[in-house]
């Protein structure tokens, strides 16, 4: 077979992987979303149902054959080096995916499926009755299937950097640890600085904001943004997220608080980050697996620019807040738009990580880090893991929970077993801001233009440096082709110590 023939199979085969895997989101979505509430076992049986055949697609040793056939092989991912480059980048994304889903065997993913559901409904319990140890069994079982999930997809050095590659392709927890300490130990210097200096006023986030306005301001927003409805829409969920339901159906979710209007207004700029991303892949790489992020912490650096570095700076409240005011006369009619962009960017260590500020939330990320890390190599055992908890959020933070719900169980992610997933969040941040840092040095007046409302030199900017390459890269491959340097945390600590400087003088 000519290997253009050979490229058009797997290209199909891809294809079919992708249109599947889309209609298991739109039955996700709709879960998450809609779906009246005695449907729900009905739909876990249909997203089964496709989640076998989807499975089935993705492990048929046909693709193992058409890819050797191309020289693709595990150590030699990309095949001939006589074919496009497009097509290596294909022939090497393809050969990780189908690695990763034969390495896994059928009867370890099935059993860790079933104890993943054990796990989380004992966490749900758990949390509601502050019982650590009633999770312990079960969260001592997700180590274990983690330990086993790294030993099936093989790691250098310690099994966490199996799972960490397996979020963050091309990490390990050394050059993670490399940028995360200095990372640390600046940020909890900066946070002592901050916390002995006079508070914002953020009283009037306090009022009670009408849920119907807050959505028609969010719609407003998104429009300003440059959300293009045509091709995604917005609805509500407890959990804000977006999902890809198709290369023109790109939905993000948000949820309102009537008094705390910041979390609806952030979690929609947030979401609408990721839309941009999902809906910028180039034309040569729609519905295949190249259109999407390369990882988790790159997607996230995406949502992150937009909420953070754009949405709480003061240039883009000095053009929104008027908007916002126009739907809220009432309760922001004595507050200007510097009142509320000091009020938004309030610094106040919390014990929760979805509700810390940008300076205090890596320190949430790092905490659970370092911990994961230990718990992984077997130097922490999870029972010690509420008073590891405590210890670290007093040195980091300067607070303690009284109980474990507001400590070790807030999250689910141990709970369904992602240890090495937390990292993915900080290095967004970071991420975000080496590609800021470069974005700023190339578009002239930026702030301006913020202010403006005129959001397309950035949507351009990063559609051509950063959407154009879909998963074509590997994170650490992005960084240097965009930014030509690798990973640092000098950006987002300069970025934090101006911000901030700014606000509380
Ligand atoms: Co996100």
């Amino acid at each position: 077979m000519r290997s253009t023939d050979i490229l058009e199979k797997l290209h199909n085969i891809d294809r079919e992987c992708w249109l599947i895997s889309r209609s298991i989101s739109v039955l996700e979505w709709d879960q998450d979303t809609y779906l009246p509430e005695n449907a729900v076992e009905e739909r876990s049986e249909q997203l089964g149902l496709l989640g076998g055949i989807s499975q089935d697609i993705k492990t048929n040793p046909e693709i193992g054959r058409l890819l050797s056939e191309l020289g693709s092989s595990s150590e030699n991912m990309s095949g001939d080096e006589k074919l496009p480059v497009l097509e290596q980048n294909f022939l090497k994304i393809m050969r990780r995916k189908y690695d990763q889903a034969i390495k896994l065997p059928r009867d370890f993913g099935c059993e860790l499926a079933k104890a993943r559901g054990l796990s989380q409904a004992a966490w749900i319990r758990a949390k509601q009755n502050n019982d650590f140890a009633a999770f312990l069994p079960h969260l001592k079982k997700m180590v274990d299937f983690s330990r086993q999930k790294a030993f099936h997809l093989g790691y250098e050095k310690e099994p966490y950097n199996g799972l960490l590659d397996y979020y963050e392709k091309g990490m390990s927890a050394e050059a993670i640890s490399d940028v995360f300490i200095p990372l640390k130990n600046n940020l909890k210097s900066f946070l002592k600085k901050i916390k002995i200096l006079p508070r914002p006023d953020t009283s009037f986030l306090k009022k009670v904001y009408n849920i119907e306005n807050q959505d028609n301001f969010s719609r407003d927003l998104l429009k300003r943004l440059g959300f293009n409805s045509k091709r995604g829409r917005l609805d509500i969920s407890a959990h804000p997220f977006t999902s890809t339901l198709g290369s023109d159906d790109v939905r993000i979710t948000t949820r309102y608080l009537s008094q705390y209007v910041q979390s609806g207004i952030f979690a929609t700029i947030h979401e609408a980050g990721h839309a941009f991303y999902e809906m910028g892949f180039p034309e040569e790489i729609r519905l295949s697996c190249l259109a999407d992020g390369p990882s988790m912490g790159i997607h996230e650096s995406q949502s992150r620019l937009w909420e953070n570095v754009i949405g709480r700076s003061l240039p883009f409240w000095e053009g929104m807040f008027p908007v916002l005011r126009s739907y809220f006369p009432g309760a922001l009619s004595s507050t200007t738009a510097e009142d509320f962009y000091r009020a938004i960017n309030l610094v106040e260590p919390s014990l929760i990580r979805i509700e810390a500020d940008e300076v205090s939330y890596s320190l949430h990320i790092i905490l659970r880090f370092e911990l994961e890390k230990e718990i992984i190599s077997g130097t922490l055992d999870p029972a010690e893991l509420p008073d590891a908890w405590r210890r670290k959020m007093n040195e980091y933070l300067g607070i303690e929970p009284d109980n474990d719900v507001q400590g070790v169980l807030q999250d689910v992610h141990w709970s369904t077993g992602a240890f090495g997933y937390f990292p993915s969040y900080a290095l967004g941040n970071i991420y975000g801001l080496q590609f800021w840092e470069k974005l700023t040095s190339e578009i002239p007046n930026l702030s301006e233009q913020i202010c403006r409302g005129n959001f397309s030199p950035i949507h351009s900017w990063l559609q051509d440096n950063i959407y154009i390459w879909g998963s074509r890269l590997d994170p650490p491959d992005l960084l240097k082709t965009v930014t030509g340097k690798g990973l640092s945390a000098e950006p987002f600590l300069g970025y934090i110590e101006s911000k901030y400087k700014d606000i509380y003088k």
